[in-house]
Formats: C-alpha cells, sequence, structure tokens
C-alpha cells in the first residue's frame, strides 16, 4: 500500500500478526458507542473495520477528542495494534481479535448527519441516487465496483496478451447506425450543424481494420437515447472489439475465452465451447432470441391441427401469414378461474388479442372454450404435440409472427419465474446465430437492418438481396447469450464496396442519402480493405449478472434513473439565453421568464 503521514496501514488487513506494532490509521466512523464511559469506534475504510477504544483512565486525550466525534466524521489516528480480550473477539471481522488504544487522534473533517442510514436496506433508490457519494461507502456498492475493476482488468490482460491493442474512438462523431436515437450536439463554430455520441465505436473500428490495426479492443462509452430499463442506461460501456481476417468461428472462440477470464474474476467457472443456437430455432423453441435456457416449458407449433378444423378466426391467421404457438404447463389443471383469468389478462398486455387454452382432465377428457372449433381428435392431437398429460394445461396464441414469438416468449418467462422454475445456480451461456438480415418494420413501413448495415449477409443470400427477397437474406450475425440476458452481439462486416452499397439501397436509402450519412465508409472499403470481424459485450450488463443484481444501476458509480436524469447533479439542466445564442439554437419551450 502506499504509506503516508496519514495513513500506513489499511483497517480491514490488520490481524494477529501485527500485535504490537505501531500504525496510522485514517478512515470514516462507522458507528461509535460509550459502553460504561469506555467510548468504542468502528473505524472503516476501503478495506474493511478495525475498533479504536478509548478509556479515560488510559488515553484520556484521545477519550475527549472520541467525545466529540460524531457518524462519518473523517479522523486520523495512530498507536499500537493490541489483542482483544478473547471473550470480545468478533468473528464478524476479519479484524475482530484486534483493536487500538489510540495515543493520539485527529479529526480530518466533521460531518453532518447523513440523510439517511448507510446500512439500512429499505432507502429508496432515489434517496441513494441522490447522494450517490454516501452510498458508495456501503460495501454492497464497494464490492461491486471492485467487481467491475476486476472484470476489466481481466479482460485487458486477456486481450493484450493476444496482441489486440486498445485504442480510443471519438466521442463527438457524425451519426452512428445502431438503430437508437442519436444524443446530439450542436456545434457552436459550425452553424446550425451538429455531432451525434456515438451509439457504439463501430465504424471507427472497422475503419481502424482498413488502417491495418488488425486487431483492436477498447472498454468504449456508447451513448443512446432510448426507453429506459433495469438493463438499459442512455450512457453505457462495451468491451469493443475488432479483429482481421477472421471468420464468424474466430470471433466466437476469442470471445469465449474472453469470457472465461471474466467469469473468473468472478469466482465463476464456465467452460465453452458454448452450444450455438440458430435464431429461427431460438425463435420457435423460446419464442426469444436471448433465450433463457434454464428451464423447460418450450413452444410448440399447432398450426398444422387447426388448419384441418374448424377454428376460423385462427385458421385466417394462420391462412394470412401468421402463426400459433402453444405452452403447456405440467398440472395446470389446477389453475382456478382467476388464475386464468389473470394469464389471460397477462398475454392481453404483452399484446396478444386473445389467449385460448385446454385443460387435460383426470377422466381423459379436456375442458376449453374452444372445443366448439375443434373435434375430439383434434383436440387429442394437440395434447400429443404438447406431450401433455392428464392434469396439465396449455395455452396458445394465433397472431402475426413477431407478436406471437413475443408474447408466448415472456409467457414462458413469466410461468419460469412464477412456478420457480430457475435454476438460479446454472450459468448458461450461449450464441444465437444465423439471424436474418433485416426485420420489417412496421412503424417505418421499410425493412431494417436487424444488427446494423455494415453487418455481412451470407454469401448464398446475395441473390435474394438482388431480387428484393429481403425477408429471406440471412446475415453473418452472433449474439452471446447468458442466462436470458444478450450479454453481446457482432457480425462479420462487409467489406465490399459494391455490397455495402447493395444494402444501405434495400435499407430504403438512396444513393444520395448513403453518400452524406456513410459515404467516408463506402469510399474506406474501397482502398484495401481486410475481410474483419468482431463484436460488442455489455459490461455493465455483464457485471451486473456476475453481481447477480437485476439493475445495471447497481454496477455504474454514478448512473442515470429511469427519467434518463442524474439525481445527484440534477443534469439535464437548462442551457441560459446566451448558450443557446453562441449556439445558434431556438428553444421552442419556454424555458426562461
Ligand atoms: P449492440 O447494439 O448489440 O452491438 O450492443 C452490444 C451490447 O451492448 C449492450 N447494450 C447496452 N447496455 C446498457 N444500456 C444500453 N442502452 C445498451 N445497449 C446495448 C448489450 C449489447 O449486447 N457495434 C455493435 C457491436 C458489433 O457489431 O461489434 C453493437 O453496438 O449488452
Ligand atoms: P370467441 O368465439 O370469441 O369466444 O373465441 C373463442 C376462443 O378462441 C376464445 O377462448 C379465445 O381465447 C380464442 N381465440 C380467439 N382468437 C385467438 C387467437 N388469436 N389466438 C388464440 N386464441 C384465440
Amino acid at each position: 500500500m502506499i504509506k503516508t503521514r496519514m495513513k500506513d496501514h489499511n483497517c480491514g488487513e490488520l490481524n494477529l500478526n501485527n500485535i504490537g506494532e505501531e500504525v496510522i490509521l485514517s478512515g470514516w466512523v462507522a458507528t461509535i458507542r460509550d459502553l460504561g464511559g469506555i467510548l468504542f469506534i468502528e473505524l472503516r475504510d476501503r478495506s474493511g473495520f478495525f475498533q479504536l477504544v478509548a478509556n479515560p483512565q488510559i488515553n484520556p486525550d484521545v477519550h475527549k477528542t472520541f467525545e466529540k466525534v460524531r457518524s462519518e466524521y473523517v479522523i486520523t489516528v495512530k498507536g499500537k495494534v493490541t489483542r482483544r480480550p478473547e471473550e470480545t473477539y468478533n468473528e464478524k471481522y476479519p479484524t475482530g481479535q484486534v483493536e487500538m488504544y489510540p495515543e493520539s487522534v485527529e479529526v480530518l473533517s466533521e460531518a453532518k448527519t447523513l440523510p439517511f442510514v448507510l446500512d439500512d436496506e429499505n432507502v429508496s433508490e432515489d434517496v441513494r441516487l441522490k447522494y450517490r457519494y454516501l452510498d458508495i461507502r456501503r460495501e454492497a456498492m464497494k464490492s461491486k465496483l471492485l467487481l467491475r475493476h476486476n472484470i476489466v482488468q481481466a479482460v485487458r490482460n486477456y486481450l493484450n496478451k493476444l496482441d489486440f491493442l486498445e485504442v480510443e474512438t471519438p466521442i463527438l462523431i457524425k451519426t452512428t447506425p445502431e438503430g437508437a436515437r442519436d444524443y446530439l450536439v450542436p456545434s457552436r463554430v459550425q452553424e446550425g450543424k451538429f455531432y451525434a455520441l456515438p451509439q457504439s465505436p463501430q465504424i471507427f473500428k472497422q475503419l481502424l481494420m482498413v488502417g491495418g490495426i488488425e486487431r483492436y479492443y477498447q472498454i468504449a462509452k456508447c451513448f443512446r437515447d432510448e426507453d429506459l430499463r433495469a438493463d438499459r442506461q442512455p450512457e453505457f460501456t462495451q468491451i469493443d472489439l475488432e479483429m482481421s481476417f477472421v471468420e464468424q468461428q474466430d470471433v466466437i472462440k476469442v470471445v469465449e475465452g474472453l469470457i472465461v477470464d471474466a467469469f473468473k474474476a468472478a469466482g465463476v467457472d464456465v467452460n465453452p465451447p458454448f452450444i450455438q443456437i440458430p435464431w429461427q430455432t431460438a425463435m420457435d423453441r423460446f419464442g426469444s432470441d436471448k433465450p433463457d435456457t434454464r428451464f423447460g416449458l418450450e413452444l410448440f407449433d399447432i398450426g398444422d391441427i387447426i388448419l384441418q378444423s374448424n377454428f376460423d378466426i385462427v385458421k385466417n391467421t394462420l391462412l394470412n401469414g401468421g402463426i400459433v404457438r402453444g405452452i403447456k404447463i405440467t398440472g395446470g389443471a389446477e389453475f382456478s378461474r382467476k388464475d386464468i383469468d389473470d394469464i389471460t389478462k397477462l398475454a392481453v398486455s404483452f399484446g396478444a388479442k386473445a389467449l385460448a387454452n385446454i385443460i387435460y382432465l383426470e377422466d381423459g377428457t379436456a375442458k376449453s372454450p374452444v372445443l366448439k372449433f375443434v373435434t375430439e381428435e383434434q383436440a387429442r392431437q394437440i395434447q400429443e404435440r404438447a406431450d401433455a398429460k392428464a392434469g396439465d394445461i396449455i395455452f396458445f396464441v394465433a397472431d402475426k409472427t413477431k407478436l406471437v414469438y413475443d408474447v408466448m416468449g415472456r409467457l414462458r418467462l413469466h410461468f419460469g419465474k412464477s412456478l420457480n422454475l430457475i435454476d438460479e445456480t446454472k450459468h448458461n451461456l450461449l450464441w444465437v446465430v444465423d439471424f436474418p438480415m433485416f426485420e420489417w418494420s412496421d412503424e417505418e413501413g421499410r425493412y431494417m437492418a436487424m444488427h446494423h448495415p455494415f453487418t455481412s449477409p451470407c454469401i448464398e443470400d446475395l441473390e435474394k438481396l438482388q431480387s428484393g427477397d429481403l425477408g429471406n437474406v440471412k446475415s453473418i450475425a452472433y449474439d452471446i447469450v447468458y442466462n436470458g440476458t444478450e450479454l453481446g452481439g457482432g457480425s462479420v462486416r462487409i467489406h465490399s464496396s459494391e455490397v455495402q452499397k447493395a444494402i444501405f439501397k434495400a435499407l430504403g436509402l438512396t444513393e444520395d442519402e448513403a453518400k452524406e450519412k456513410f459515404g467516408f465508409m463506402v469510399n474506406a472499403l474501397q482502398y484495401g480493405t481486410p475481410p474483419h470481424a468482431g463484436l460488442a459485450i455489455g459490461l455493465d450488463r455483464l457485471v451486473a449478472l456476475l453481481a447477480r443484481t437485476d439493475s445495471i444501476r447497481d454496477v455504474i458509480a454514478f448512473p442515470k434513473n429511469s427519467g434518463a436524469k442524474d439525481l445527484m447533479s440534477d443534469a439535464p439542466g437548462e442551457a441560459s439565453l446566451q448558450q443557446l445564442r453562441e449556439l445558434h439554437l431556438k428553444s421552442t419551450v419556454q424555458l426562461h421568464k
């Protein structure tokens, strides 16, 4: 440790081996107690706790000062480490067998009464975020920041050993093609022009490959103006990497090694290779492109059976290109009427128009509101398809493909949680591969890139790209999923300017628009571009999962709340009229009265 005039040992590291040693400690007064006139202070620093004692008979001067000391004062003490009387050993702390009767004490800083008791678990997150600097004093926060540090160091070590070069890329840029909304920064010097903050270093890391760097990484800040959730922040961090002269399997191998080391830093052993699931299979089996495979409840298709039935509304849905998927809950025949109503409401809140159910009774018959549309034989076929036994219930939804996957995937997760089917001790890592290149957007009325427009289509699908059969073009993209969370994603990139132009065209960009937005990128591809591929892992998500917390806010020192606000500094704040004028901006909101 760094020995200074104010501190030459850490509180939490002292033990019986230090008996008799003269040490200087500094830290915060965690607690102060008066037991029959003797004052006990629990001194806290980053490393842990250490007990100080002041007895008017033994160290009267120190006792006088201790009488004035309050919680969270910062003090420095000097004295000998002594053994505690054995009957007062505290097994809770590693330092529980030692203490100090300081010879001297100095108050370095006083403290007002804190707005909350540090180790009170019931403090609202808003209050903790407002006083984040106090919140960080808690062991729970410190240990998460330490874990984050250890994971980042493990990742850096791993990538350094593999000859990756850490290169910083700019924050004030033009725009990134990653689906979310950009944060804009107005330019003062260039009137009416704006920078965007990077949603990722995507373009720059590809240009580093054109520049011959071959292996790049960065612990990169990314900015996305999107609706926030527990696993999304407006600014977050990626472990971003890119490699030249590689194919999908090479990136996967490198990333699997990285995951092994990052998990090891958190004390978790995982064993690659991780399974690879084609996107279509993931959707069909789990209704999700980030399947949680810690439990079963896999979906099944009953479309062919329904098509033989008189279930006209569902049949029409199928004939119009929709799908139907079901889920079976073992023992679900015991659900009450209200249970089933609640589940139906949940499905409707997920976007379903209706949720059908069939209960298979102990007497071998089936009970269901849909029996008027399906024959007994068809109900039996459905039972077989679902592998349902007497006492089970099945639910199914028919609708547009995307909606059915979404509703059934979420319903599956709901049952996994509510029926306690998730084995929390599992560390299920898997790859989702063979993504579609494009995804239809009802909102935009056009196909959008599922990853980003620099993702390479599968070579065998180039013809479909030319003929406009965009829904069936696959891409060479891969996501890594951990226990149902998308940890990271990447792809093989386009390294031909012709293919790049074709993709822009398929995305509905005119040649002029493509040139205006990404012309420099298409240009660069024309000067000798190595085949390259890469991936980015969401660092915050990785740390949060390994710290076993649901919210990435818990592993970020100074996060924003769900309204994208920093409750501590009150950002975003107003700009003065003078600032707006300098930036050539006029506000449409009445900011200044
Ligand atoms: P992608 O957009 O999939 O890929 O992002 C990679 C990973 O970053 C994390 N992530 C987030 N974490 C917290 N808050 C957010 N708002 C947020 N958005 C994304 C996720 C995600 O898996 N340039 C490509 C990577 C590449 O192709 O190499 C990219 O950014 O864990
Ligand atoms: P109704 O005749 O409207 O009472 O519908 C009969 C049954 O069909 C109800 O149990 C509905 O839940 C079910 N149903 C209707 N539309 C769908 C759909 N799109 N997916 C699943 N079930 C449906």
